[in-house]
């Protein structure tokens, strides 16, 4: 399978030779968002954005419904302005002048594909290249095709198309420009486990190829599965960085402890272990919260057997993404409260 390539210089035939490169060349990045704000009258949509995508990397933005990640990608899309604070979008800043050379350069696959039903997938293509105003527009309609894997479906009209094979062509859409940033806006919503399968396959063949995605979800094993880092929005930016690194950030590391009956004195038992910070009971047995569980379970384990305990297991509790934002979003709700 063929894919257009990652990025794509500036158009010859405009003068962007006072633009920053969109080469991806070293020290560029895709998506640069300073204090990024939007407001709708009194509604704020999000506040305060910053952060950074580098080139060649897929991005996550994840959220709740009504956390600001459409509004955020229609923003750096160019197709509303920000209330406040600024940006850099494919090495060019993001403002009114600006808008169709970055539209020239992105991409963006929104959450319905707003196809033309009655035409053929070749047909709604042909379209869209025409109104991009494309060259070479048979070229790029045939590498799009191959890129989702659509070739055998090109004449076929797109109302005849299941929803999986539909976005499928919304992304062969987005593809026909050879953007340099892609943005995917909840691109697995609303279909089945197969179709959303073979969507994330095409990211990650994406991915693999160079492109940078940039890529809303609410699903956080999604955002798990297929982002090198994920920011964690609910209006404001909660938490950014990598999967494994933001389970980590978020949640003091710990032992479970299975037992086949349960401890005549824990607090003595585990309060003498130097490693444990805390420790709660649990059906099978306890959650002990250590420093390192490198060094607490062999502690733990040698205090166990002191006192002859029946120790069925000791493993470190893995805590998926998703333990980590629903924490984070908890937190929302909690402050809310207050
Ligand atoms: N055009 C608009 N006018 C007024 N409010 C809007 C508009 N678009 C979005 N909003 C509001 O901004 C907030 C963020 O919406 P949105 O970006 O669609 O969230 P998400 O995509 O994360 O579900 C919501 O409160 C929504 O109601
Ligand atoms: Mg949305």
């Amino acid at each position: 399978m063929t894919a257009p390539p990652a990025s794509q210089g500036p158009n010859p035939t405009e003068s962007v030779s006072a633009l920053p490169s969109v080469d991806g060349s070293k020290g560029d990045c895709a998506l640069g968002v300073d204090q990024l704000t939007k407001h709708f009258g009194d509604r704020v949509a999000f506040d305060h954005l910053s952060f950074e995508v580098g080139y060649g990397e897929v991005f996550g933005f994840l959220g709740p419904n009504g956390a600001g990640k459409t509004t955020a990608v229609r923003t750096l899309g160019t197709l509303i302005a920000p209330t406040s604070g600024s940006a850099v979008v494919a090495g060019i800043p993001l403002t009114l002048k600006n808008g169709s050379e970055i539209r020239s350069r992105i991409s963006m696959m929104p959450e319905s594909p707003g196809l033309y039903l009655r035409l053929t997938v070749t047909e709604n293509l042909l379209c869209f290249a025409g109104l991009y105003e494309l060259d070479d527009v048979r070229k790029r309609i045939d590498r799009a095709l191959r890129a989702v894997n659509l070739q055998d479906r090109a004449r076929d009209q797109c109302g005849s198309l299941s929803k999986g094979l539909r976005q499928r062509v919304a992304l062969a859409r987005a593809l026909l420009n050879d953007p340099a940033v892609l943005f995917l806006d909840e691109p697995t919503s609303g279909l089945d486990p197969v179709a959303t399968r073979e969507v994330h396959d095409l990211i990650n063949s994406l991915r693999s190829q160079g492109v940078t995605i940039f890529l809303t979800t609410h699903r956080l094993e999604e955002a798990e599965r297929l982002c090198d880092r994920v920011a964690i929005l609910n209006t404001t930016l909660r938490l950014i960085g990598r999967p494994a690194d933001l389970r980590q950030q978020l949640f003091r590391r710990s032992l479970d402890v299975r037992l086949r009956s349960p401890l005549d004195d824990p607090g003595v038992l585990f309060g003498a272990v130097g490693e444990v910070e805390g420790w709660e009971q649990t059906p099978s047995g306890y959650t002990l919260t250590v420093t390192d569980p490198d060094l607490a379970a062999p502690a733990v384990i040698r205090a166990l057997v002191r006192v002859d305990a029946d120790v069925l297991s000791i493993v470190e509790s893995h805590h998926s993404l998703e333990d980590v934002y629903l924490e984070l979003i908890d937190e929302d709700v909690e402050a809310k409260r207050r």
